[in-house]
């Protein structure tokens, strides 16, 4: 496929590359409900915020400090620092409080590539702000689901890059071996299970998860890359990168579009179903590491 077609080309879907968030959900119309964007303050999540209000959705967005919630413009704004397990919990009970049923949850929030071992909690930064952060998050949110709700976590082609394990559960400090883009290719991996393990539990309802690619986009996320490597994903970017409006449109195409309504259990890039690496697809690597989650949260304070 030449660069022009990949470019220009729209899957089954009807989207394709190209497609931005404003097109995906034209004429949806998201009155009366309500919709949790985490990371809502920058990048593809405020982009989300923003057509998502567009199309008269009520938006919870969380931010690490409500300040940061509220300036995005959320409906209602929530502090979610994903690498403090009270703060997350203290973000489920308010939305607790609120009372309405979530008729999404878009995981959005993530941190890339940090080039030096950082922990929380004794865990490897990545596998647990991007992870466990919101594994706290939406099985605290679980029963506050619409009958028909979604859940989308935010993967990555990076995913691919996860070690060839594809969870090191002797290693999730990261102590014993610590590569940045495979912490971070290992949390964006776990993000994909726990969509894919979220829609075997979902089986019988009406319920779904999804995880996406976004695809390539120049937002904050690159902060913690070097000089070097910013020039090289700069001049990849120049020939292949997407827009932000074009980076949020495959999340809310899985979060909002009808057409998407009884999908789960799927990997979506460029608004379409995509293939990802097989062993996402193995049920046991994604139990276990809901199982071995479960027991990390229960030993946090
Ligand atoms: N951009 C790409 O090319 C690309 C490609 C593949 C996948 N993705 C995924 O897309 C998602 C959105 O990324 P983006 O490109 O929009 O990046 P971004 O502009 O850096 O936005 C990331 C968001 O996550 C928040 N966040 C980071 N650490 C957090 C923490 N500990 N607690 C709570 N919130 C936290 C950030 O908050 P602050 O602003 O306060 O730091 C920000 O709101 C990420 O999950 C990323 O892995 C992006």
């Amino acid at each position: 496929m030449s660069l022009y077609e990949l470019f220009t080309s729209k899957g089954p879907s009807g989207f394709g590359y190209a497609s931005t968030a404003e097109q995906v959900t034209e004429g949806v119309s998201l009155e009366g409900k309500t919709i949790l964007v985490t990371g809502c303050n920058s990048g593809l999540g405020l982009e989300s915020l923003r057509v998502l209000k567009l199309r008269g959705a009520r938006v919870v967005g969380t931010a690490r400090t409500v300040d940061k919630a509220r300036a995005a413009g959320s409906s209602v704004p929530l502090a979610c620092e994903l690498s403090d397990p009270a703060s997350v919990r203290a973000c489920v009970e308010s939305v607790r409080r609120d009372g309405v049923r979530l008729d999404a949850i878009l995981c959005n929030a993530g941190i890339m590539a940090l080039p030096k071992l950082a922990q929380a909690h004794g865990f490897e930064l990545q596998f647990f702000t991007n992870h466990i952060g919101h594994f706290i998050l939406v099985t605290g949110l679980l029963d506050l689901l619409a009958d028909d709700g979604r859940v989308v976590m935010l993967s990555s082609a990076a995913h691919q890059m996860a070690p060839k394990a594809g969870i090191e559960f002797d290693n999730l400090s990261g102590e014993k071996r610590y590569g940045s883009w495979r912490a971070y290719g290992q949390s964006k991996f776990a993000n994909l299970l726990f969509a894919k393990e979220l829609a075997r539990r979902f089986v019988g309802t009406k319920h779904v998860a999804n995880a996406v690619h976004p695809g390539v986009i120049s937002t904050n996320l690159s902060r913690h890359l070097h000089a070097g490597i910013s020039v090289i994903v700069g001049l990849v970017g120049w020939v292949g990168q997407k827009s932000v409006p074009q980076g949020a449109a495959t999340q809310l195409y899985a979060a909002v579009h009808p057409a998407t309504a009884t999908t789960s259990g799927h990997y979506f890039a460029d608004c379409n179903v995509a293939k990802n690496r097989p062993d996402a697809d193995d049920p046991a690597i994604a139990k276990r590491l809901w199982e071995v989650s479960e027991e990390i949260v229960a030993r946090l304070a």
